[in-house]
């Protein structure tokens, strides 16, 4: 955008490790070009209320290596109204905001959509949840942390689990997509993983982990993903324990729940959400908007919202079948 003069960023939906290394290169990369910078507090909450603050270099100074978000973040209900992205429109304008960069997940990215779409706001995002359920990227910013503090934990229920030779169901966050689940299988060695993506056949699972149990007399880590069909590792641990075949089994569940949304980004969301937070101020500097930044096999790639909002990235399937094979 040639008449770029001021840009808002916010922080939305679930926070994810790296959502600051992103605002600070937004920030900075913003500063540079001369183009003054508001950050929004609260999401498009805060946006509704012209939550305001004026952003310089200083005030993203000591936040690349912080987890959380500065600019906190919200799940706002009323901005799914009309009337409440009308009124975010209207705050934008009135603090003379030229165009939005907002970081977050797929509901995160919808909203941006609908305010470009109803109200002509230019607006760029930039991937970031835990999920990596998001399409136009090949990683999400907060996956790759997430991914190694749930198979940190991993690696510490193991070594009790090994001295109790008990069975572990352990629970990993994915409401709807299974890439922590899959991921930490494989780098925290699990006997078996379930995923959103699949229906779970609790037969076939008692089945696999009696005899995994009973042939090894050692112990099991079973992965859950929040969001398996029979609704958890409390209700497999539920479902198995009824059945007296299990009687003899000793079996804990850990569910690692927020954990996973916590601490410092790792190196490498350090450097996409930086990737990701400059390809988003270029894009706006180059009159791209309606659009996401993703990497995409090493490269910033620009994906327009209505195909990332529509989209839906699939598991990869070698990888489901690696862990199965190395289980
Ligand atoms: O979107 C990321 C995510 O971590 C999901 O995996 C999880 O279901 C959800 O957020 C939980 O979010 P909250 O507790 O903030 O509502």
């Amino acid at each position: 955008m040639t008449d770029l003069r001021r840009v808002g960023v916010l922080t939305s939906g679930g926070d994810a490790p790296g959502m600051n290394a992103c605002v600070r290169a937004i920030a900075r990369t913003l500063i540079a070009d001369e183009v003054e910078v508001t950050g929004i507090r609260r999401g498009y909450a805060g946006l509704i209320d012209g939550d305001f603050v004026e952003m310089d270099g200083q005030s993203v100074s000591n936040i690349v290596q912080k987890g959380g978000t500065i600019l906190k973040c919200t799940r706002s209900k009323r901005f799914y109204t009309e009337d409440g992205r009308a009124q975010a429109a209207q705050a934008l304008k009135r603090a003379e905001i030229d165009a939005l960069v907002v970081i977050g997940g797929d509901g995160t990215l919808a909203g941006a959509r609908l305010l470009s779409k109803e109200h002509s706001v230019a607006v760029v995002g930039c991937p970031a949840t835990i999920d990596n359920d998001l399409f136009g990227t090949d990683e999400t910013i907060g996956f790759d942390t997430a991914l190694n503090t749930a198979i940190e934990n991993i690696d510490r229920i193991r070594d009790t689990a090994d001295a109790h030779d008990r069975l572990f169901l352990v629970e990993v966050m994915g409401a709807d997509s299974g890439f922590i689940a899959l991921n930490c299988a494989i780098g925290g060695g699990a006997e078996l993983v379930l995923l959103p993506e699949f229906h779970t056949d609790i037969d076939h699972i008692k089945q696999r982990i009696h005899s995994l149990m009973a042939a090894q007399a050692r112990s099991s880590i079973v992965v859950v993903a929040e969001g398996d069909d029979l609704g958890g590792a409390p209700e497999i641990a539920t479902a198995l324990k009824e059945d007296p075949a299990f009687d003899h089994i000793d079996l804990r569940v850990c569910i690692l729940g927020h954990t996973q949304r916590g601490g410092a980004p790792s190196a490498r969301d350090r450097v996409l959400a930086s990737r990701l937070g400059t390809g988003a101020v270029k894009a706006l500097l180059d009159g791209i908007t309606d659009v996401m930044v993703g990497v995409i096999a090493n490269e910033v790639r620009y994906t327009p919202l209505s195909s990332v909002v529509g989209g839906r990235k699939s598991i990869n399937y070698d990888l489901l079948k690696l862990a199965q094979m190395l289980s």
